[in-house]
C-alpha cells in the first residue's frame, strides 16, 4: 500500500525536490544575466547620444569679425537651436562666447557691460567674463564655454566644453 501511494504521489508531483533549489538559482542567475543585458542594451544608445551632445562637431557661424565693438555682446543659439549663448567681444582682439543657461536654475544670464560680467537676475548669480567662473551667488559652476574658430572675416562656435570651476 506505501509503495502505491509513493508511485501515486511521484506521478502527481513531477518534481524532484532534490533538484527543486537547483532549479531555483539557475533560473534566478539566468534571469539576473538577462535582466543586466537588457539594461545594457537600452542605455548604449543613450550613453552614445550624450556624449555626442557633449562635443558637436558642427560649426556655427555667428558674426563677423568687427560686427561688435569692444565691450558689445549678441546672442545666438548653440550646438543646437534651443541653446541660448552669447559672444562677448571682450577687447580689440578678444572675444568670449558662454551658453547662457545658468547653472542653478536655468535662468537666460545677460552681460553687464558697465560692470564687465555676466549677470543671472533670477538669484543674483555673477560670473566672470574671463572665463565663465562663478564670482558669486547660488550657481553651483561656472557656464559652458563655447570655443571658436576665426576663418576670413567670420567667427564661429566650433565646439563647447562644461565649466571645471
Ligand atoms: S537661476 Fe541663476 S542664480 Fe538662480
Amino acid at each position: 500500500m506505501k509503495k502505491i501511494e509513493e508511485f501515486l504521489r511521484s506521478l502527481t508531483f513531477n518534481i524532484r525536490r532534490d533538484r527543486e533549489l537547483d532549479l531555483n538559482r539557475r533560473g534566478f542567475v539566468a534571469s539576473t544575466l538577462s535582466l543586466m543585458g537588457l539594461l545594457f542594451l537600452s542605455s548604449t544608445p543613450l550613453v552614445v547620444l550624450s556624449k555626442r551632445a557633449e562635443t558637436p562637431d558642427l560649426e556655427t557661424f555667428i558674426a563677423n569679425v568687427g560686427d561688435l565693438a569692444v565691450g558689445d555682446s549678441v546672442t545666438f543659439s548653440y550646438p543646437k537651436e534651443h541653446d541660448p549663448a552669447m559672444l562677448i567681444r571682450i577687447a580689440e582682439n578678444e572675444y568670449r562666447a558662454y551658453n547662457i543657461k545658468c547653472t542653478h536654475l536655468m535662468c537666460p544670464v545677460y552681460w553687464e557691460k558697465e560692470e564687465g560680467h555676466l549677470v543671472c537676475p533670477c538669484h543674483h548669480g555673477f560670473f566672470n567674463v574671463e572665463d565663465g567662473s562663478v564670482i558669486a551667488g547660488p550657481p553651483p559652476r561656472g557656464l559652458p564655454t563655447i570655443q571658436l574658430a576665426f576663418k576670413d572675416n567670420g567667427i564661429y562656435a566650433v565646439g563647447i566644453t562644461q565649466s571645471q570651476h
